[in-house]
Order: C-alpha cells, then structure tokens, then sequence
C-alpha cells in the first residue's frame, strides 16, 4: 500500500510533507520517512512505526530543503524496520514507492554484478539503483524515466529525486495512483488529494502508464507510450481540514456513532420520501433485461456484496454472482454479453477490486461502481458510480462505509425490482419505509452501548470465537468474526449457523464463545436448534435477538441483547452495529490499537 508525497516548493518543504503524510497514514504506519536536497545533497530522517516516531527524529534533527519526498509504508519485502524504510537512496537519487515491483530479484542480481551494494531487503531500493545506473551513463532525466519503466515490471507509484536536479521531481504510475497537486509557488506529487488537500485542491491525476518531470513551474507528462499528453486539473472536494475524533476516544468509536446519521444522508441521495420515488443513477442498460449481475468486491465491502446477492435475488429476481476481488481474475468466470458488473469499495483503491474491475470492462460488461472515495480510481473508471455518503472513513476497521454500502444496495435492490416488474409499488414502499426508520433504531442501539462492557470483558480472554448467522445474516457472523479478528487479534470464524453440522462444531467445548446474530425471521426457528446444540456442548452463546426471537426461546444463553424489532429485510444493517461494538470494546479490554491495528491498512494498493 504506502503512501507517497513529493513537494517543490520556494521554502523548506518539510512542514507540508509531514502533514502530507499524516494524512496518508491510513495508507500504511509500519515506518516513515523523507528525504529533502539541501545546496545540492541529499538528507534524509528515517523511523520505524507510525509517523509520531518520524516527528520525533526530525525534532532531534531537523532537515531543511525546498524539494522533498516522503513515505509511509506498509511492508511488503523486508520487515518494517529503519532499514527498509523509504526514501531509499543510492548515490544522488532518492527514491519512495508504492506497490511491488515484480522482477525485483532480477534486477537485484544485474545491479550486484555491476557492482551496486545491496543494503535493503526491499523491492523499492532496485529502481533507485535503476535510476542511479542511468544518470551515471549520462542519461537526461526524460531518458531516464524512458530507461526504467520499460525495466520494472510490477505495480508502481514512483517518485524520484536526483540531487542534480534540485526543483524537480519525476513521477510514474502504473496501477498504484499518483495526483499532482498545483500550489502558489509549489508542486506537489502524492498518493491521493486527501494528501495534497491541505496545500492545493488543483489536482490533475495521472492515468495508468502515465510518467511525469515536475519542476517548480512547469509540468511534462507522457504517457505509456511516451507522447506528451494533458491531464484535466480539477478543483478537488477532498477538504483540507483535519478531521479529527471530536468527543471520542478512536475514530472507530466516532464513526460508529455516526452510521445512523450518514445512513440518512446516504438514504436520501437514493430514495426521496415525500414522491416516494428513487433516485438510482440511471443506467446505460435496461436493468429489466439484465441477464446477470457480478459483484466484486474485498474484506467487509465483500460482505456487503454478498447481502445485496440476497437482496437482489430475492427482490429483484435478478440472477447474482458475487466474488472476492483477489479472486475474480482467476476463474474465467462467464460474463454474459450486455452484462453487468457492481465493485463495492470504500476506498475506490483496492487494487484487487480496481484489477478486477479493468479484467470485467475487458469482457464488455457495464461497469458500476459503488465507492465512498469518489475521487478515487475505481470511480474514475467506472460508467456509473453510486456513491455512499459516509463521509471520510479513518479508523482502518470498515464501520460506517459497510452500513451506508447496505443501505445503497437495498435502494439499489428496490429500484432494480421495480424496473423488473416483480416488485409493487405498495412493496416498495414498505421496505423503503423501514428503511427511512433505520436510523432511529440504530441510534438506539447505540445509546444502550455500554451493556458490552462486561460481556467483552468475559470475552477478552477467549483464543477463538465463532459467529453464526442465516440468510440475510450469514454474512453478518462473517463481518462479525473480520471485526473481532482485525481489532482484537482473537481468533475468529463466521459459519451459516446451519453449516456448523458439517464439520465446525467440533471445535465447540465447554467455554467457547459462540455468536449468534439472529434477528426473528422466517429462519429464526432453525437457527434457535443450532442455538441449543451450541448451548448443549457447554458453548458460551451471546445472542443477538430481538424480542419476539429472544421469547420463543426455552433455554437463554449466557448473554442476550435484545435488538429494536425491525423488518428482517433490513437487519443485516441494524445488526451491523453490536458486532462491531462488540469488537471495539473487546478491543479496549485488550489494549489493541483500535484506529490502526497492526499489520493493516485502509487502503490495499497491493494485490
Ligand atoms: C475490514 C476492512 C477491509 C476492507 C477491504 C476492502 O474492516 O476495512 O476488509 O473492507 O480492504 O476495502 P475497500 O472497501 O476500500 O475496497
């Protein structure tokens, strides 16, 4: 993943670059650093951990320079240690990187044979002993650039400074994204226009294979090709502000309890309530003829696509795929002409998902993106893009971008069914009412929040837990177990509670903490049955239920939580939020680090 930022500028460029990369730390934090010219040398501060660690270094020892890069990492070749941090720097060239450049051990032995010392274990130091081959044969910087792209091979965002050329900075990208950023008196290069936001909102972004020479007052892109082309400068909406937690103690925390208010923001971008009309963006195709509809999507987003296949099977009665991102490629999947292909990202930067999202275009399916970024790539290439209005998501842990993605694809659902004429008005109208009443019922959840406290306690000290859930909230269990995992280092796993017969029970004794999100549904009975022989197995069962679910039942488990009566059709959304509380407070109980757990990132630009 990493985050990458490059700035000229007429005064020392340092302050910009680290506000720059606090706002790319969701990018990656396992180490940090920048390298500036300074009268025709170069200086770099480097740190391992978050970019706290690197302010420390620089206030020891400050740099100074006006033409600068920086990088935060999220490892991928060598440990996150000082080391391999970047800038890596080989001679007068420095150089930062995001993605992994795939024939690194190739040009790792052709550069040790000409004599290059070896000193990371990274993928990223190769281009900058690329770079330095090339200027050392006398190479301009524009033969140069032409030199190393047609050597890398891989995913890049590269940006590279030469302490030759002070007041310029190179640039290339091929599928990792890189924005330029248009100051007063200043050029910035960076991962996104969230980085940039700060200090410019005129952005122009770099299209795949695109290269680029910046200097403090003119600007030179090329494309794969190597014609000189122009790329569009936009005013950017990103705001420049620093976002910060307000009266809460993580970001986890504070978007959480903003789900029921964005949820109605999201609801009324999608479904007007006095014409009790839709509002989908229209189209380019007739959803009523649509043969088959594809979702592709990662982590949480891919459980968010997994309920839609439900709501758009079921309502809709339209034919639904839905697949892992990292896996879709692979499988030759039958893509029927004029078909249909829906990526769920929050990003809109997932490289899996945006790889995915290019292999579906090439099989001539309509694209359909539904984002949260929506300057991101993903939205970029897409046809349509339906957009969910979470607002910025920081905390690594997907919260309010899942809900407000459920809400949009049950409006999508809806309209969809409509236009397909198995749906009536009368129907629609129903589900859209219960959906509008969704926010009350979450913000009531939310205010009873603290009763998790002494059942996260008890479950703190589990090693393994299991989710179960049916239906519409099998992938709810799944979210649930993602939670817990990625905030509590527990380990967990979600099953169909109806598939637990078939092999996962045996995992159940005495003690084990068992999970279950059942709403009262036409399914509730069978899953009441898979409550009991967890119960009978000495499983320790924290119910998730509501409370004509919670009185059918003869034999109460440890915990219930009794949940707001809602109609089944939208509890995948309401049940969203006590498996998410219930990771954040297991979480506090284990002293984790909620905001940036380790080993993640917010945004996956590596596949
Ligand atoms: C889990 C989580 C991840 C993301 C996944 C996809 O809490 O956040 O599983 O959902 O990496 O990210 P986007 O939605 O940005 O494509």
């Amino acid at each position: 993943m990493c985050g990458i930022i490059g700035m000229i500028g007429k005064t020392s460029v340092v302050p910009s670059i680290l506000e720059g990369l606090r706002r790319l730390e969701y990018r990656g934090y396992d180490s940090a650093g920048i390298a500036v010219l300074n009268q025709g040398t170069t200086d770099r501060r480097r740190a391992a951990g978050k970019i706290a660690k690197l302010e420390n270094e620089l206030r020891k020892k400050p740099l100074d320079g006006n033409t600068g890069i920086g990088h935060t990492r999220w490892a991928t070749h060598g440990v996150p240690n000082v080391v391999n941090a970047h800038p890596h720097v080989s001679g007068a060239v420095s150089v930062v990187h995001n993605g992994i450049i795939e024939n690194h051990k190739q040009l790792r032995e052709e550069l040790v044979s000409l004599g290059f010392a070896m000193e990371t274990e990274t993928d990223t130091e190769v281009a900058a002993h690329l770079v330095k081959y090339y200027h050392d044969q006398g190479l301009t910087p524009e033969k140069i650039m032409r030199a190393i792209i047609d050597r890398l091979s891989g995913a890049y965002a590269l940006v590279i400074m030469i302490a030759d050329y002070p007041g310029m900075l190179m640039a290339a990208r091929k599928s990792s994204p890189l924005a330029i950023g248009f100051g007063n008196n200043a050029m910035f290069v960076g991962s996104d226009a969230l980085a940039l936001a700060p200090m410019t909102r005129r952005i122009s972004y770099l299209e795949d294979g695109d290269w680029t020479i910046v200097n403090q007052d003119s600007l030179t892109i090329y494309n794969s090709k190597n014609v000189q082309v122009e790329r569009p400068v936009s005013l950017t909406e990103v705001s420049g502000a620093l976002i910060g937690k307000g009266k809460y103690r993580h970001f986890m925390d504070k978007e959480i309890h903003e789900q029921p208010e964005v949820i109605g923001y999201t609801l009324s971008a999608f479904y007007d309530p006095n014409l009790n009309c839709m509002k989908i963006p229209k189209v380019a195709f007739n959803p009523g003829l649509l043969p088959k509809l594809t979702i592709v999507a990662a982590g949480t987003s891919y459980y968010a696509g997994m309920i839609a296949k439900y709501w758009l099977e079921g309502l809709a009665r339209l034919p639904v795929e839905v697949d892992i991102a990292s896996e879709f490629r692979y499988r030759n999947s039958v893509l029927p002409d004029g078909g249909a292909a829906l990526f769920i990202s929050q990003s809109g930067e997932s490289l899996d998902t945006l790889m995915a999202l290019r292999h579906a275009r090439e099989k001539g399916q309509h694209i359909i993106s539904l984002i949260n970024v929506d300057e991101s790539t993903i939205a970029r290439e897409s046809d349509v893009v339906l957009k969910t209005l979470a607002g910025p998501e920081i905390s690594v842990a997907s919260t309010k971008a899942y809900t407000t993605q459920l809400a949009a694809l049950l409006c999508l659902a809806v309209d969809w069914a409509q236009k397909r004429n198995v749906l009536d008005k009368k129907k629609a109208f129903e589900i859209m009412d219960e959906l509008s009443r969704l926010p009350t019922a979450l913000a009531k959840v939310l205010a009873d929040k603290e009763r998790w406290n002494a059942c996260a306690h008890e479950l703190a000290g589990a090693r393994d837990v299991i989710y179960l859930g049916r239906g519409l909230n099998f992938p709810t269990a799944l979210e649930g177990a993602l939670k817990l995992k990625e905030l509590s280092y527990i380990h967990a796993e979600g099953y169909a509670a109806g598939e637990m017969k078939h092999g996962p029970i045996a995992l159940l004794d005495e003690g084990m903490p068992v999970v279950m999100v059942a709403p009262y549904d036409e399914w509730f009975d069978k899953t009441a049955s898979n409550l009991k022989e967890a119960l009978a197995r000495g499983g320790r069962v924290v119910l998730l239920s509501d409370k004509e679910g919670i009185e059918r039942l003869d034999d109460k488990p440890a915990w219930v939580f009794e949940m707001p009566k809602v109609n089944p059709m939208v509890s995948p959304i309401l049940y969203a939020l006590p498996v998410q509380l219930l990771a954040y407070y297991i979480a506090l109980e284990k002293g984790t680090d909620v905001d940036q757990p380790r080993n993640l990132a917010k945004s996956v630009t590596v596949e």
